[in-house]
């Protein structure tokens, strides 16, 4: 036995701290390291290539993230709908404590209804004053996420990779680093095509949720924006059911799913006011403009930008990938 006192709690912590900031700093030294699309490099971590702040996130979540068996995490590939869903699933969830006429998200927007768990910093937020179900969004692969997160439900959002990579491509370019050259479309698309961008590669992050909601479909609803765009309504039912919270005859009796639906749209949420000034902050160290979340919306806003040699590169990565998978994006686009 020790006759050392143990160390008090707030030194426990900073050891531990300084064992993350230590490991970081050894992985960033150490990890492959490709061209990032924001900042200067991106890092190959466990198969998915990550900044700086996201690698550090991830090691801060897998110490001190505590889980909830309620929780509720919101996945997605950046530039997949994540804005949208964000706002469906929120007012899905609450639609018994705001009325459609003065609504939360008018005042707040969605980005505020769901931490987003990859740009915590230390010490991380207390998420233990959250109301449950706790909701939370990542854009990280499910096999990069700690273990006790497996726990709660996911709602996963897909999109054709044609419209993320466009989509990506012009959102990237406007937070792009001021002291980086400009990243051409056919660098990006270049980049793209290898798996090389945020959170990728884009192929191997979806199947990451495809196949975890395979083995535990009561546990991962798998959506794709294509299927919201055409049939919203279907879509708000099969999130309140699988939040706990299906939609009873009274609700629909009253046109609860098609106010939903309105509040969510792209029209209704880009013309808001608090969605078209100022800026979102995500953790302590990430700012966005709001007005960047809301561009066209569309399905196949890709063919104003991609030739038809890249629409066939890409969509035939996207068979080879998907081969075997039972998962198809094809009949969406
Ligand atoms: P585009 O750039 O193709 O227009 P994310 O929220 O994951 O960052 O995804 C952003 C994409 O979703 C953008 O796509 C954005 O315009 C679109 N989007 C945002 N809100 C939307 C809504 N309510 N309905 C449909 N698309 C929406």
């Amino acid at each position: 036995m020790s006759s050392f006192p143990s160390l008090p709690e707030s030194e426990q912590q900073d050891a531990k701290y300084q064992n993350i900031c230590n490991n970081h700093r050894h992985l960033l030294e150490t990890l492959p390291k490709a061209n990032g699309w924001r900042n200067r490099h991106l890092y190959n971590y466990n198969g998915f290539w990550l900044s700086p702040i996201v690698l550090k996130a991830n090691l801060l979540l897998h110490t001190y993230f505590k889980s909830h068996p309620t929780d509720i995490f919101l996945a997605s590939f950046m530039k997949s709908g994540t804005t949208w869903l964000k706002a469906l699933m929120f007012s899905t969830l609450n639609r018994h404590r705001y009325n459609f006429f003065n609504h939360y998200l008018h005042k707040h927007g969605p980005q505020s209804t769901f931490p987003f768990l990859d740009a915590e910093s230390y010490p991380i937020t207390d998420f233990t004053t959250l109301s449950h179900p706790r909701l939370f969004a990542t854009h990280s692969a499910h096999t990069l996420l700690p273990p006790c997160i497996s726990s709660g439900k996911f709602v996963y959002v897909c999109r054709d990779p044609k419209d993320v990579l466009i989509s990506k491509w012009l959102f990237m370019s406007k937070l792009r680093a001021k002291d980086l050259p400009t990243l051409s479309l056919d660098v990006a698309f270049e980049l793209f095509c290898l798996g090389v961008s945020e959170f990728g590669p884009f192929w191997e992050h979806v199947l990451s949720y495809w196949r975890a909601s395979l083995e535990s479909p009561e546990k991962i609803l798998f959506l794709k924006y294509e299927e919201v765009k055409k049939q919203p309504e279907v879509v708000v039912r099969k999130l309140a059911a699988f939040m706990g919270k299906p939609l009873t005859s009274e609700e629909d009796e009253k046109g609860v799913v098609g106010e939903i639906v309105k509040l969510c749209s792209f029209e209704s949420l880009r013309n808001l006011e608090v969605n078209k000034k100022g800026v979102e902050k995500f953790g302590k160290l990430v700012e966005i403009e709001k007005r960047d979340f809301f561009r066209k919306g569309e399905i196949g806003d890709w063919k104003n930008y991609l030739s038809d040699e890249m629409k066939e590169r890409i969509d035939g990565i996207t068979d080879d990938k998907f081969r075997g998978s039972g998962l198809s994006l094809r009949e969406t686009v």
